[in-house]
């Protein structure tokens, strides 16, 4: 069967330091990129997919995570915020409701 039972997308878009809108990279998702790959493959999740995105269009609350099937869309901070994340909804499924965008936004 084709697809992940869980498939997580990254934004690893960078702008200008200029740009008002600012972007992920500049906020360390190239940290929460790595830590959750080698995170999942430490695991053995075979069956969830890491893959970086461009923007997502949540660029004030980024580093910005979205993982389906479930479309549940993710501030994640720091490399612990990205553990938990790992741990508790990518693993265990439970979404981790501090880290929701939609209660930030
Ligand atoms: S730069 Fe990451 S959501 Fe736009």
């Amino acid at each position: 069967m084709a697809g992940y039972r869980r498939h997580v997308f990254v934004c690893l878009n960078e702008r200008d330091p200029s740009d008002p809108k600012g972007c992920c990279k500049h906020r360390g998702s190239d940290e929460v990129f790595k830590t959750l790959k080698a995170g999942a493959h430490k695991a053995g999740l075979a069956d969830v997919r890491i893959n970086r995105a461009g923007c997502l269009d949540h660029c004030a609350y980024g580093p910005t995570v979205v993982i389906y099937p479930e479309a549940v869309w993710y501030r994640v901070p720091s490399v612990e915020a990205a553990q938990e994340i790992l741990r508790s909804h990518i693993i265990e499924g439970k979404v981790v409701d501090r880290l929701l965008i939609d209660n930030i936004a």
